[in-house]
C-alpha cells in the first residue's frame, strides 16, 4: 500500500465533499470504519466535520478579477491579475495553482495554471499559460475581467520534501510551461538555506528567469540531448544534493526518476504534478493516478515519487 496523504488534511478546507460520501482520504471513521487509525495531520478531521455540521467546511471561492497586465510571445502569455490579499497570502505556499476562465466563459472553461509569482505589496499573481487548444484559446481571448477560483495547492508531489530540506545542495530542473512551478520551489529552498543549482531545458523560452533569485547556479542545455543527458547525470550523482525538483514533462520526470535511484538514491525527489486537473476537489476523477498499484487522485494526495507512478 502506498503512503498517502491529503493536501488539504486540517486545512481551512478540510474536511471537503469527500468526507460526506464516506471518502475522506486520511480518516477512518470518515471512511466508514469503525476504529480510528489515521495519521494525525494536526486535528481531529472526524471532531471537525461533527464541528461543522456534518458537512464540508468551507468551499473555495470564485472571485472575479481584474487583468492588471496582458503579454504575449508566441504562444505563451503572461497574465497579471489582481486579486485579494487573502488570495495572494494564501497561494505562497509552492505548489499553489488556481483555476481561471473568462468573463463571459462557463465553469467547464476553467483552466488549472500554477501561480509563477506574486507581489504582496501589489496584490497581485503572475500567470503563465501556453496557447495550446480551445479553453487556453478562449483565456487568451476573454477581456480584462476573469473568474478565478482558488486557492489550491498539489500542484507538485514531494511537498513535505522540500519544506523539511534545509542547509543543502539541492537541484531544480526545469523544462516548458511547467517552469512556473519551479519559482516558488526555489523561493522556499532559498528561504531554508539552501544552496540551489537550476537547470533548464533550452527547448522552451527560459521565462522565468525574471522571477528567480540572481544568488544560483543556473545552466541551460537541451535535455534531450546527449550533452543534456550527461549534465543531468553528473549533477544528480554530485553526493552533497540532497533534494531534486522536477517541474517538467512526465518523460523527464522518468528520466530523472530513474537517474536518481541509481546514482543518488538518497536525495528526496519531488515532481510536478502533471495530472489532468479539473475540479481540484477529489470529485470528477480526471487526475486519477496509480501509485504503487492504488488508484489516487492527483489532485489531493500526496506521496513519495520514489515509489514511482504512473498516469
Ligand atoms: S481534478 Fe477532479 S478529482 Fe482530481
Amino acid at each position: 500500500m502506498a503512503n498517502i496523504e491529503c493536501i488539504d488534511a486540517s486545512s481551512d478546507y478540510c474536511p471537503c465533499y469527500l468526507a460526506e460520501v464516506g471518502e475522506c482520504l486520511t480518516c477512518s471513521l470518515l471512511q466508514g470504519e469503525a476504529f480510528c487509525n489515521c495519521r494525525w495531520t494536526g486535528t481531529c478531521i472526524f471532531q471537525e466535520y461533527a464541528w461543522s455540521g456534518f458537512r464540508a467546511r468551507s468551499k473555495r471561492e470564485t472571485i472575479l478579477c481584474e487583468v492588471m497586465e496582458r503579454k504575449i510571445t508566441d504562444d505563451l502569455l503572461i497574465l497579471t491579475l489582481k486579486v485579494p490579499q487573502r488570495m495572494a497570502k494564501s497561494l505562497e505556499e509552492p505548489g499553489s495553482y488556481i483555476f481561471l476562465r473568462g468573463h463571459s466563459s462557463l465553469s467547464f472553461f476553467d483552466v488549472p495554471l500554477a501561480v509563477m509569482y506574486i507581489n504582496q505589496m501589489e496584490k497581485s499573481i503572475k500567470l503563465a499559460i501556453q496557447i495550446k487548444g480551445p479553453k487556453t484559446k478562449f483565456l487568451k481571448n476573454s477581456n480584462s475581467l476573469m473568474y478565478l477560483r482558488g486557492p489550491y495547492q498539489n500542484g507538485l508531489f514531494g511537498l513535505k520534501q522540500i519544506k523539511q530540506t534545509y542547509r543543502s545542495g539541492c537541484l531544480v530542473i526545469l523544462s516548458g510551461v511547467a517552469q512556473t512551478s519551479g519559482v516558488s520551489v526555489i523561493d522556499e529552498l532559498l528561504k531554508n538555506g539552501n544552496e540551489v543549482t537550476l537547470v533548464i531545458d533550452r527547448s522552451y523560452p527560459f521565462f522565468v528567469r525574471e522571477y528567480i533569485s540572481k544568488d544560483i547556479k543556473i545552466y541551460e542545455e537541451d535535455l534531450s540531448s546527449e550533452r543534456g543527458e550527461k549534465l543531468l547525470k553528473d549533477l544528480i550523482s554530485d553526493e552533497n544534493i540532497r533534494l531534486i525538483y522536477t517541474g517538467g514533462h512526465s518523460e523527464l520526470q522518468r528520466q530523472i526518476l530513474e537517474f536518481a535511484l541509481l546514482y543518488n538514491p538518497a536525495a528526496y525527489l519531488a515532481f510536478s504534478n502533471n495530472s489532468r486537473l479539473c475540479c481540484g476537489e477529489g470529485i470528477c476523477g480526471s487526475c486519477e493516478l496509480a501509485v504503487k498499484g492504488q488508484k489516487v487522485r492527483g489532485c489531493k494526495a500526496q506521496f513519495d515519487v520514489r515509489g514511482g507512478y504512473d498516469g
